[in-house]
């Protein structure tokens, strides 16, 4: 899969909320325990917006490291994507909010909705502008806020998920360096198994639509779990197939952080080292498209990533979406 441009990610950043939630804060929010959750979940602790946090505020701050990082200036930002499914508002796009923040006076900008698969459906979008010589650098942001549209008196899901931001830039780097291959797919089919249903030019906001709690997240836990099982596996052995590789040879698969048995189940069906899988989900929950760009981040910063290294990014969302990508650090 050699092309004339190699396309990679030079650099990372990541933004937390500064409030964080234990399992046992749950306990006294709901019919639940820190037992069942470390078990059933992998989830410990997770972080949650408050005050006058936002979306944009955190996307800006990991976007500002992942620049600095870089040795980028604003102005130098041809393109800005932020992958979201919960933006400040429904217009304009937390990519413009961004852009202006940020000064980045030559950048286009725009929102990308793919469930938790964002970030994954951003790298394949943001590489093809490089490709083709559309843009030069780009900043992609995978930031989710899915607090205010959880229903905190539903043990099913306020569990599961934190909020987060994680920025990466990509521009062209070396031949044989960068991402490899990357592929998406969605299955809008099953859009009832995790969804909003108010809130859109669908079902606006009433009193019936509040009344009756159409504005939280609606899922069917059991279906998505057998679902995300069976397309993290397939679309992991795709993308390696594509760039004929094979699991034992990557340094690293990061998943999305949904749920430790689903990761798990996934990568023993891979027969994948533990040491080869990167986990945080102990640490933030399922933070959506932010999970795969903070665990990057995170990853990076301590220094496990080194140059050289092969990467498997895959994860799976709303929608439903999937995707999976391959790439040489
Ligand atoms: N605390 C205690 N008990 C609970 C809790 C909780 N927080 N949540 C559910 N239970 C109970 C259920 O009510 C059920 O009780 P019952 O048997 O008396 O009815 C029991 O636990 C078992 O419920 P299951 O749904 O079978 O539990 P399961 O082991 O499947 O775990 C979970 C549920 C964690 C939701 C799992 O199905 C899952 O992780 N699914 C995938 C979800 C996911 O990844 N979503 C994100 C998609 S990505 C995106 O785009 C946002």
């Amino acid at each position: 899969m050699q092309s004339a441009t190699a396309v990679g990610i030079v650099s990372t950043g990541k933004a937390l909320p500064v409030s964080r939630v234990t399992n046992f804060d749950l306990e006294n929010i709901v019919d639940t325990s820190d037992k069942w959750i470390r078990e059933r979940t992998g989830i410990e602790e997770r972080y949650i917006l408050s005050n006058d946090e936002t979306n944009s505020k955190l996307s800006l701050t990991a976007s500002k490291i992942a620049l600095d990082k870089a040795g980028l200036k604003p102005k130098d930002i041809d393109l800005i994507i932020v992958a979201t499914v919960t933006p400040d508002m429904i217009f304009p796009s937390t990519a413009c909010l961004i852009q202006s923040e940020l000064n980045a006076c030559n950048a286009a900008a725009f929102d990308l909705a793919a469930g938790c698969t964002g970030f994954l459906y951003g790298l394949n979008v943001a590489e093809q502008y490089i490709k083709t010589g559309a843009a030069k650098n780009v900043l992609l942001v995978g930031a989710d806020t899915l607090s205010p549209v959880i229903d905190w008196q539903d043990r099913n899901t306020c569990v599961l998920f934190g909020d987060g931001a994680g920025a990466v830039i990509l521009s062209e780097v070396e031949r044989g360096r960068g991402l490899m291959a990357s592929k998406l797919f969605s299955d809008g089919s099953k859009a009832g198994l995790l969804y909003v249903p108010a809130g859109g030019s669908r079902a606006p906001a009433t009193v019936r639509t509040v009344e009756e709690r159409m504005h939280y997240i609606k899922m069917n836990g059991p279906e998505v779990f057998k679902f995300a099982v069976t397309v993290m596996i397939d679309s992991t052995k795709e993308i390696l197939n594509l760039c004929e590789k094979k699991p034992e040879d990557l340094d690293y698969l990061i998943p999305h952080q949904a749920n430790v048995r689903i990761i798990n189940a996934a990568s023993k069906r891979l027969r994948l080292k533990p040491e080869q899988v990167l986990l945080n989900i102990q640490r933030y929950g399922n933070m959506s498209s932010a999970s795969i760009p903070v665990v990057l981040d995170e990853a990076v910063e301590e220094g496990k990533i080194k140059p050289g290294n092969l990467i498997a990014l895959v994860s799976f969302g709303a929608g439903l979406t999937w995707g999976a990508a391959l790439l040489k650090w």
